[in-house]
């Protein structure tokens, strides 16, 4: 059995996961609306890892005999009105995720449970890897500037991401 504060704490954080889809989701259609197809197709995969995020949490609470509560999800907001200001926002949303999920690593030390320690180390390399990419994007973005043709380029770019379900744990 699972520790009851640190099945709070998972479910506390598969809602962000689940809410981090939607927002993404919600980014998706802002480039969708500006026929950026390589930034829809960025975003999409995205939501897709975003998924997997919660379902490894969900999937792990199932295994340890815990229970899982879904719970309202948020109405997201986009900040910001270009490409730039969103993918701002993406990094200030990956850095808040980074915290939430320190502070589950901190609940299970707390509580001494050693395997969710080994599968939020994942978690917190995935968010290592989530911040880089992000991060990139925002610089080339930042050297783009008002360049409409960089930006298409760009777009171009990420037309190539594509999603490969990840090995959780
Ligand atoms: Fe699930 Fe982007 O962190």
């Amino acid at each position: 059995m699972i520790n009851e504060k640190l099945q709070e704490a998972f479910n506390d954080q598969i809602n962000k996961e689940l809410y981090s889809e939607y927002l993404y989701l919600a980014m998706k259609m802002y480039f969708q609306e500006h026929n950026l197809q390589g930034f829809v197709n960025w975003f999409d995969v995205q939501v897709q890892e975003e998924h997997a995020h919660a379902m490894g949490m969900i999937n792990y609470l199932n295994d340890r005999g815990g229970k899982v509560d879904l719970r309202a999800i948020e109405t997201p907001i986009v900040e910001g009105s270009t490409p730039l200001e969103i993918f701002e926002h993406v990094l200030r949303h990956e850095e808040f995720v980074t915290l939430r999920i320190n502070h589950l690593i901190d609940v299970a030390e707390e509580v001494r449970d050693r395997a969710a320690i080994g599968l939020l180390d994942w978690y917190i390399k995935e968010q290592v890897e989530e911040e880089a990419t992000v991060g990139g994007v925002l610089a080339t973005l930042r050297l783009i500037g008002e360049d409409k043709k960089a930006l298409l380029m760009l777009d171009k770019d990420l037309a190539a991401r594509t999603f490969t379900p990840p090995v959780i744990g």
